[in-house]
């Protein structure tokens, strides 16, 4: 492993190692500054120092140049999931040097909270990153979008990837990990959501307590990434209590009724039957909403080691609940009905984050 920092450095060298946008284009060695700039590295060093660190020093310190959030053992042997995310990682690092420290998932109907409340600094779209999965769904732009709310560095993804598209579950939470790797510590997830609990209609806006997996294969089968976490991740909170209380803080001082439950992922594209929906009801102490994301997402998160959010927009009623057959044009609509209200709510809750935790 190299650091260039302050080295030379031969461009025509393998340049696997780099952190930062190596000058590929650079006719002669030069000068390289490469690294986070000296007041992050400071800043970062001195937090791992102070608090109990979750993800272990970073690791760019000591000349081992790998990306600086991994829960996991960083030398630990790669396999084929870990080389591809690493290559999508290396392929952003590329193009940008910004470290987030909350990264943002947008639902369905969700995608304008990126260009109406974040101050953009760097777009990325999914297609200029080789290998990465690129949406299929209408209404899903399809990028990342690097900058600010408030001042806290965020990165959003405008736009997610499903299974129903006929992507492997690790393409389906590529996204996320790349954006644990690229420095967030907690990362907001959102959706659409069918609503089962009577209580709820549609417009309704539900943080997520726990969620049910079962009906979805799991994102960590197949050889463990050691460099993320460990085999057998707990799964007792995988919604950070934390962030569960600075979210609803922030919907208290908008006076918004914001509900808490449990939600369960289902593969989709179809939505439920009637019978599906009374079998979620009658799971545990019953599912409280229903959609066809997050969940995989979630696990993936939890495993490398950043705390996971969950928000879902509850756009209709879930099957057999109401009179009308369900369609993605309901979901829709609903969206941008309480689109606003959702909108303010992930502003207020991120700036509430940012300003309370050492992520
Ligand atoms: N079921 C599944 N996914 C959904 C729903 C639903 O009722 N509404 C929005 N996404």
């Amino acid at each position: 492993m190299k650091i260039f920092k302050g080295k030379k450095f031969d461009p025509k060298e393998e340049v696997q190692d780099v952190y930062g946008p190596p000058p590929f284009d650079a006719e002669e060695p030069v000068e390289c500054v490469y690294g986070p700039p000296p007041d992050v590295e400071e800043r970062i060093r001195k937090e791992a120092e102070e608090v109990q660190c979750v993800y272990g020093p970073p690791s760019w310190f000591g000349g081992v140049n790998i990306p600086p959030r991994l829960n996991g053992d960083p030398n630990a042997p790669t396999t084929p999931v870990y080389d591809k995310l690493y290559e999508c990682y290396k392929s952003v690092r590329r193009r940008t040097d910004f470290i987030p420290k909350i990264a943002l998932v947008l639902g369905s109907g969700l995608g304008a909270f990126a260009d109406e409340n974040v101050k953009a600094v760097d777009t990325i779209d999914y297609s200029e990153i080789e290998g990465f999965p690129v949406s299929t769904v209408p209404g899903h732009k399809g990028r990342f979008v690097f900058g600010y709310v408030g001042d806290v560095p965020v990165v959003v993804m405008q736009g997610r990837v499903h299974l129903y598209e006929g992507y492997p579950v690790t393409d389906v939470v590529l996204p996320v990990r790349l954006m644990t790797m690229l420095g967030a510590g907690a990362v907001i997830l959102t959706n659409a959501a069918g609503g089962l609990n009577p209580s709820f209609s549609p417009g309704t806006i539900m943080l997520i307590s726990d969620h049910v997996s079962s009906f979805v294969p799991n994102p960590l089968i197949g050889p463990n990434i050691d460099q993320l976490g460990t085999r057998f991740p707990d799964m007792s909170q995988v919604y950070d209590p934390a962030l569960l209380d600075l979210v609803s803080g922030a919907a208290a001082e908008m006076q918004m009724y914001l509900r808490t439950g449990v939600y369960a992922q289902l593969t989709g594209p179809s939505f439920e039957t009637p019978s599906e929906i009374r079998m979620l009801r009658q799971f545990g102490e019953g599912v409280d909403a229903v959609g066809m994301s997050t969940v995989v997402e979630a696990i993936a998160v939890h495993h490398a080691g950043a705390r996971v959010c969950g928000l879902s927009c509850i756009s209709n009623l879930a099957a057999g609940l109401s009179d009308t057959p369900l369609t993605h044009e309901e979901v829709q609509q609903t969206a941008d009905r309480v689109g606003f209200a959702f909108r303010m709510l992930l502003e207020r809750s991120i700036k509430a984050i940012g300003a309370d935790l050492i992520l």
